[in-house]
């Protein structure tokens, strides 16, 4: 039986806890406990916290900040994808859809489905693609082609980092799914590997470009909520039967139950609020504070449906909740539940001094809804139907306006569509996407960062700045169409 995190915790040097789980994953290790970080920290708790965890790391000589990279306009943006199972596939099928992107290689490790995937283009009546598989390390030679200028990642999380720095590395663009990264010190690789090789690393957060996503954030940017205060965002998402079902005995999302008690997958809720609040752009996450509740449905689940599993020990809470404090000291609440049997919800919340917007189902409060014309007299109500359809009516983003007939049967209400058209779009353009690599690192920075947290009396961890004081003078993310 595998160790558990928290056994390792306690059994082993950090270095040591990080040989351990690199063997684990096949190739990063769990947490930041390797040659950066293998100085420790007693807490008050006890327990021992790397030294460089919130530290932000100097800017190594060579390297270059890519918040505002723009590279050569291309004509056709030349793709390839790596990981052809759930999620790979779909993201292809909106590429379909793109008169200026083209699929030029395929690959997993399992050959059907790069196979299966290369059948899917052609039938769309789209080049066949080179297909590539076999091995674990076969992704390597598609990393090496000439005639790819994005690498898409959709593979489990731990070959994320592996990936993207290896496309970055020999020239190519890193669209990497979500969470971009699992530890810290992936963190500073991607956003080191981005600066010395000045390619972008965009994490593809699809929920930024869904349509109440969109309006929120055009909302916020033409003044409507005022002065920003305070978010609520999560990921809540009963995935219970796909964590034993659909991916059978490869059920890699599992394996960080065994790991990691904390938010695992923060980037759905929280980057479309880091987007609203500006966060690397006029602020920043200062410092994360995270509980859990016990660890319970997971293994009730495990025991109800026995099988290969039954000797699985689970450490992630069924809810974590991480609070954020921002350098404007503003707040924000982001949860992460994917046990419990309830509907789905990413929150979506924002507050301000105008008003607050909250999402499932979409509600909006004006503190002066009269200034909009508006039927409803005070701010103690949400708006009802006619006054919300009127706010719609002027407030859509306008690039869910200019592509939501194309987006309408995308993935997840479109937003796929729309999110991999824009970063397409730019790439083409050759001008800097909406999202690089800071938002990529300090996003998915709080799956480590809120573990340790919990781990610690719920101890407030600082989250380190990945722009390296860039954020203080980029404007905020502007509507763009
Ligand atoms: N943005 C979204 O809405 C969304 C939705 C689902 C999944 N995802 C993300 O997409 C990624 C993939 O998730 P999924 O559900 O498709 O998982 P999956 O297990 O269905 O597919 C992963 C694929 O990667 C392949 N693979 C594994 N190791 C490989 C290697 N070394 N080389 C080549 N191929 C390899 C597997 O064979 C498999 O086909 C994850 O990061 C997940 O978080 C995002």
């Amino acid at each position: 039986m595998r160790p558990t995190r928290r056994d390792l915790l306690k059994n082993t040097t950090l270095a040591g806890l990080g040989a351990s789980l690199a063997a684990m994953t096949g190739c990063t290790p769990a947490r930041s406990a390797d040659a950066a970080a293998t100085t420790a920290i007693k807490t008050a708790g006890g327990i021992t916290l790397p030294a460089g965890l919130g530290v932000t790391r100097p800017r190594p000589a060579g390297q270059k900040p890519v918040h505002d990279l723009t590279t050569k306009p291309v004509e056709k943006v030349r793709i390839a994808l790596i990981g052809c199972g759930n999620r790979g596939p779909g993201l292809m099928r909106d590429c379909f859809g793109i008169p200026f992107a083209e699929i030029t290689a395929v690959c997993d490790v399992r050959t059907d489905r790069a196979e299966a995937m290369a059948e899917r283009i052609v039938k769309a009546g789209r080049p066949k693609p080179a297909v590539i598989s076999g091995t674990e390390k076969s992704w390597e030679s598609l990393c090496e082609r000439d005639d790819v200028d994005v690498v898409y990642v959709a593979t489990p999380w731990n070959w994320h980092a592996p990936m993207a720095i290896r496309a970055m590395e020999r020239g190519k663009h890193a669209f990497v799914e979500v969470a971009a990264v699992v530890t810290m010190e992936d963190c500073w690789r991607i956003v080191d590997t981005s600066e010395r090789t000045q390619r972008h690393c965009v994490m593809l957060e699809n929920c930024c470009y869904g349509e109440n996503e969109l309006f929120v954030l055009s909302l916020a940017r033409q003044g409507v909520l005022g002065e920003l205060t305070h978010a609520e965002c999560a990921y809540i998402h009963d995935l219970r039967e796909q964590l034993y079902g659909r991916q059978g005995d490869d059920g890699w999302r599992r394996e960080f139950h065994k790991q990691y008690d904390g938010n695992l997958y923060p980037t759905h809720g929280l980057g479309p609020v880091a987007q609203y609040l500006g966060i690397n752009r006029g602020d920043q996450f200062a410092f994360v504070v995270s509980m859990s509740s016990p660890e319970k449905g997971l293994s009730a689940w495990r025991d109800k449906t026995g099988g290969p599993h039954a000797n699985d020990k689970y450490v992630c809470g069924d809810m974590n909740t991480a609070l954020i404090k921002t350098a404007l000291g503003r707040t924000i609440m982001l949860q992460h539940d994917v046990i419990s049997p309830r509907p789905y919800s990413r929150i979506n919340a924002l507050s301000g001094t105008g008003g607050t917007f909250f999402d499932y189902p979409a509600r909006l409060a004006l503190n002066d809804p009269t200034a909009h014309g508006l039927e409803a007299k005070n701010s103690h109500g949400w708006l009802n139907d006619k006054d919300l359809a009127t706010m719609r009516e002027k407030f859509t983003h306008p690039l869910w306006k200019k592509l939501q007939d194309q987006a309408k049967n995308a993935g997840h209400g479109g937003m796929d569509f729309v999110m991999n058209w824009r970063h397409l779009d730019c790439i083409r353009q050759g001008i800097t996407p909406d999202s690089v690599v800071y938002d990529a690192a300090s996003w998915s920075s709080i799956i480590e960062l809120s573990s340790w947290s919990v781990e610690n009396g719920s101890m407030p961890i600082t989250v380190p700045d990945f722009t390296r004081g860039i954020w203080k003078t980029m404007p905020p993310l502007g509507v763009v169409s």
